[in-house]
């Protein structure tokens, strides 16, 4: 939630400062804005602008704006309408301190009372103001030593840069829960959210931990604690390339990222499956293989898309590995009381390691003693370095707002690690040779599917025209029937689409279906294929128009529907990973006929760092 990038060093053209916000994009577009300290005047100068970053470029382009430090921001709103007015940086009365912030002060309201009284003078609704107040309090010419008094006061998550007009050679960067990268290099320093921001620049980057303050000087930085205590850092390696971040000829983010869902699958399963044991060699589990063998139950955690991949892990580790599975939503785990213990293991499923609800399940899961697991998309990122042990999955930067080709390679790291547990336990060596073999060939048989591009989009022309969607699955496929709706409420957000069990809807929602009510059956030729049909018949007597994904060969279902979107065959385990596919085009599709965004759903954000 909401995107942040500082820069101090030789250059002094805050150009680079926008094009490395753009990365950041994703994580908030209701407004964006920059403050630059220029060395003539010795001013800091903003500029800020409601809605995307494109509108502070012009901006920024029409002004004679430069110098160095800069800190910018691309906001989510939380706190107060996104406008001018509350879209960062943030003051204090004297424009000394200038900051940007990602995350909540929890107990800003009683710090703006106590500083309001001190004669200090809000202007934003929004939370952050009250930091750069504070910090004024504070500043007796050193910038971080009035941040570290600062922010032992605050209660909240935070990701903070922050420069001052009177100790203008620097930024002070700190985090708590809101990630924050550097990257420095001859002589300049970049600080952003997140390493998308920093590849084009450096690959080598350093994350902060929690209650970490840095400062940053033109030729140097260095990192402690809330206490002053010096603390030594670790350069890692960001595998992502600047390549990987550019459109390559797609016209959207989201249509290139799902063109990639076969690339996915291949990268997520490159070197793990040993064939000949029927086994999946995960090596971020090594370390915690022997305890995995103890365990005896297995919570997943997870948010939006990622926990529709939970869903579908739960169906098969449960299947495969006789563990019984419960898959919470992450904002909710922690506030009931979960019942944890030594045999049970917590897994994590997150595209960027980032969703504070997911890591707040996480550390809950620490603290009653469960052993932690992740899998994750993005290296370094809070969730993999906070859990006992994880994988990741390696598919390279996901841009579009909507998550696709992660959570096919969720899917399939599910796969990968029921065989793990499965092996461990009561699968068989033939049944795991065969689920290797099988995955191996799903690379194939989701490109084949792509190839159906034109049907899809025919199909989104035809069905973008409906208020209202269905979406209708069973076992496997019902996680799937949710994913089609989340995607279709997100990316075509003229359309109101539902999913329910195939089962259930008798059960009361058949009470909305008529002609105007169109349903999507995920119906591939599995062992409720035939309880499926019957769902399909009740919706068509009472006259929606059926739709459904069913499985190449199955010739009869054309007679039953109005329009079919044939899948390759593949063992009911995976057929999810294929049955999505199709979904995640229709969407994509469907938003572009309708003149969405597509990349850049309104109101959503790809991080959702707050609680
Ligand atoms: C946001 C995105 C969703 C995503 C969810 C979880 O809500 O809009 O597309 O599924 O966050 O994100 P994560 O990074 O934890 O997978």
């Amino acid at each position: 939630m909401c995107g942040i990038v500082g820069y101090i060093g030789k250059q002094i053209n805050p150009k680079i400062g926008i094009e490395a916000l753009k990365r950041l994009e994703y994580r908030g577009y209701d407004s964006a804005g920059m403050a630059v300290f220029n060395s003539a005047t010795k001013e800091i100068s903003s500029l800020k602008s409601k809605g995307k970053i494109s509108f502070l470029e012009e901006k920024f382009l029409d002004s004679e704006i430069s110098g160095s430090p800069f800190i910018l921001h691309t906001r989510w709103a939380t706190h107060g309408i996104p406008n001018e007015i509350n879209a960062h940086p943030h003051h204090d009365c004297k424009k000394n301190i200038w900051v940007v912030h990602n995350g909540i002060i929890e107990n800003y309201k009683a710090l703006k009372k106590k500083l309001e009284n001190e004669d200090h003078k809000f202007v934003s609704e929004t939370d952050t103001e009250v930091l750069a107040h504070l910090i004024e309090h504070f500043f007796k010419g050193n910038l971080e030593e009035a941040v570290r008094k600062t922010l032992k006061l605050v209660k909240g998550t935070y990701g903070i840069l922050v420069i001052a007009k009177n100790d203008p050679g620097k930024i002070v960067a700190a985090k708590n829960s809101s990630p924050l990268v550097l990257a420095a290099n001859n002589g300049d320093i970049f600080v952003a959210s997140d390493p998308a921001a920093l590849i084009s620049y450096s690959r080598k980057v350093i994350f902060l931990d929690d209650e970490e303050i840095a400062v940053l000087t033109p030729d140097n930085f260095f990192v402690t604690d809330l206490e002053n205590n010096f603390r030594e850092k670790e350069v890692s390696e960001i595998e992502w390339t600047p390549k990987q971040i550019q459109k390559e000829g797609y016209s959207h983010f989201m249509l290139k990222e799902i063109f990639e869902e076969p690339e996915a699958i291949k990268n997520s399963t490159r070197g793990r499956l040993i064939f000949e044991e029927g086994l999946a060699k995960l090596g971020g589990l090594e370390e915690v293989i022997d305890k995995l063998k103890e365990i005896k139950r297995l919570i997943i955690v997870a948010c939006g898309t990622a926990s529709y991949a939970g869903l579908v892990g739960e169906y098969m580790i449960e299947e495969y590995a006789g563990i019984p599975v419960e898959v919470e939503i992450g904002s909710e785990f922690r506030y009931r009381k979960p019942i944890l213990d030594k045999n049970t293991a917590v897994l994590a499923i997150s595209q960027s390691g980032e969703t504070a609800d997911t890591l707040a399940a996480i550390r809950e899961a620490k603290r009653k003693g469960a052993l932690t697991l992740g899998i994750t998309n993005v290296v370094g990122s809070t969730q993999a370095r906070e859990t006992d042990a994880g994988v990741y999955n390696h598919v390279g930067p996901e841009i579009a707002v909507g998550t696709t080709k992660a959570f096919i390679s969720q899917l399939t790291v599910l796969a990968l690690l029921t065989m793990c547990l499965g092996r461990q336990r009561q699968m068989s060596l033939v049944i795991g040779q065969r689920i290797a073999k099988e995955i191996q060939k799903l690379p194939e048989l989701a490109k084949s599917i792509l190839k159906k591009d034109k049907q899809i989009k025919e199909l989104a022309k035809k069905y973008s025209k409906f208020k209202n969607i269905f979406f209708l699955g069973r076992k496997y496929n019902l996680p799937i029937a949710a994913e089609g709706a989340l995607k279709i409420k997100e990316i075509a957000y003229y359309i109101h689409a539902e999913n329910y069990p195939g089962g259930e809807m008798k059960h009361g929602p058949i009470a909305l279906i008529d002609e105007n009510f169109p349903c999507f059956f995920i119906a591939p030729s599995d062992s409720v294929y035939e309880k499926m049909i019957n769902a399909i018949e009740e919706a068509k007597a009472r006259g929606a128009k059926t739709i459904a994904v069913a499985t190449e060969g199955n010739e009869d279902i054309k007679n039953i529907v109005d329009d079919v979107i044939y899948i390759p065959k593949t063992l009911e385990m995976l057929t999810p990973i294929l049955a999505t596919i199709p979904l995640h085009l229709l969407s994509a599709y469907m938003g572009l006929e309708l003149g969405c965004d597509i990349d850049k759903p309104r109101n959503l954000a790809k991080s959702v760092t707050v609680e």
